[in-house]
């Protein structure tokens, strides 16, 4: 048998200006996802469980962007994309343009593991939903009051915008077996055009796993997947970078490409050590430590420790 190791885990609820949001009900619900994933860990669950366990809960949670309270398209429709990624084997599933699921991440998760494919979108991404037997529901009930609120507001040039959420989720974890796997989910930007995908379930630039390890990004999709963040952070883990390190050079490397990437990530190394950066004024995570406890911040410093 092999060694048991020590289960980690960090989420995100997305990099943003999260100006004018109750802190600790922000804070209680990337706690609350990354509670969800550590209790799979700490029962010698696989990572795949626990990153797909921790973001349902914040895909249910109406003050993140996905699932659940997802931003709105132009057409006043919600689009979701999502991704799993696997680390052992390299491998993932991904979906995009999803719109009647409420939990797009476990669509993902049975792209990897129900079908001999990666990738899905669209009608056909929504009819393989039905066919795993998944629940399907109206694409309305998927809209939160808060973001219908926020979306009149925007289409209206004479209310200022209201401090209903923001933010992609994701999460990383490193099981007892040393198995590493990464989660990001999305409903993209507000207003997007209709059929506009980000990097979120662009395997290397939304999210990544391989043997080196595992990464979940945030922001501005169309900055993030021309610079494949997940990828170049892990890939930087893989040459000996410890995961704090290399997630800042990944986001900084993005920083000198493109000004104001707005664009964040998280990372879990091989060797169980985690790391996050972002460019936006917040990113707020909350990550299990080698003692068990769960810690939440809502913006990192460059001196931070994970351990
Ligand atoms: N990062 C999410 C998006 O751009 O859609």
């Amino acid at each position: 048998m092999g060694e048991t190791l020590i289960p980690r885990l960090i989420v995100h609820g997305g990099a943003g200006d999260w100006t004018g949001f109750d802190e600790d009900t922000v804070l209680r619900g990337v706690h609350d996802a990354a509670e969800a994933g550590a209790a799979i860990l700490r029962a010698g669950g696989s990572a795949l469980d626990a990153v797909e366990a921790a973001t349902r809960i914040l895909e249910d949670h109406p003050l993140f962007d996905a699932g659940y309270g997802s931003y709105m398209n132009e057409w006043g429709e919600v689009e979701m994309d999502a991704i799993i990624a696997d680390g052992e084997h390299t491998r993932f599933g991904a979906v995009a343009g999803v719109r009647r699921v409420r939990h797009a991440i476990t669509l993902a998760r049975g792209v990897l593991e129900r079908t001999d494919h990666c990738f899905f979108v669209g009608e056909g991404a929504d009819h393989l939903a039905t066919k795993l037997g998944m629940p399907i529901i109206a694409n309305v009930e998927l809209v939160s009051d808060g973001e219908l609120a926020d979306f009149r507001q925007r289409h209206n040039p004479d209310s200022k915008p209201s401090a209903h959420g923001t933010g992609t989720v994701g999460a990383c974890a490193y099981d007892a077996t040393g198995r590493v796997a990464a989660a990001t989910s999305t409903g993209g930007t507000h207003d997007k055009p209709k059929g506009r995908v980000g990097d979120s379930p662009l395997f290397g630039s939304g999210g990544y796993a391989d043997p080196a390890g595992a990464a979940s990004a945030t922001g501005v999709g169309e900055n993030i997947m021309r610079y494949f963040l997940c990828k170049r952070a892990v890939d930087a883990c893989g040459v000996g970078l410890d995961a704090a390190t290399a997630a800042r050079s990944a986001v900084t490397y993005l920083n000198a490409q493109i000004p104001d990437p707005e664009a964040g990530l998280i990372l879990i190394s091989a060797d169980g050590r985690v790391g996050a950066a972002h460019t936006t004024q917040a990113m707020p995570i909350a990550w299990l430590t080698a003692d068990g406890q769960i810690h939440t911040a809502m913006r990192c410093t460059a001196d931070m420790q994970f351990e």
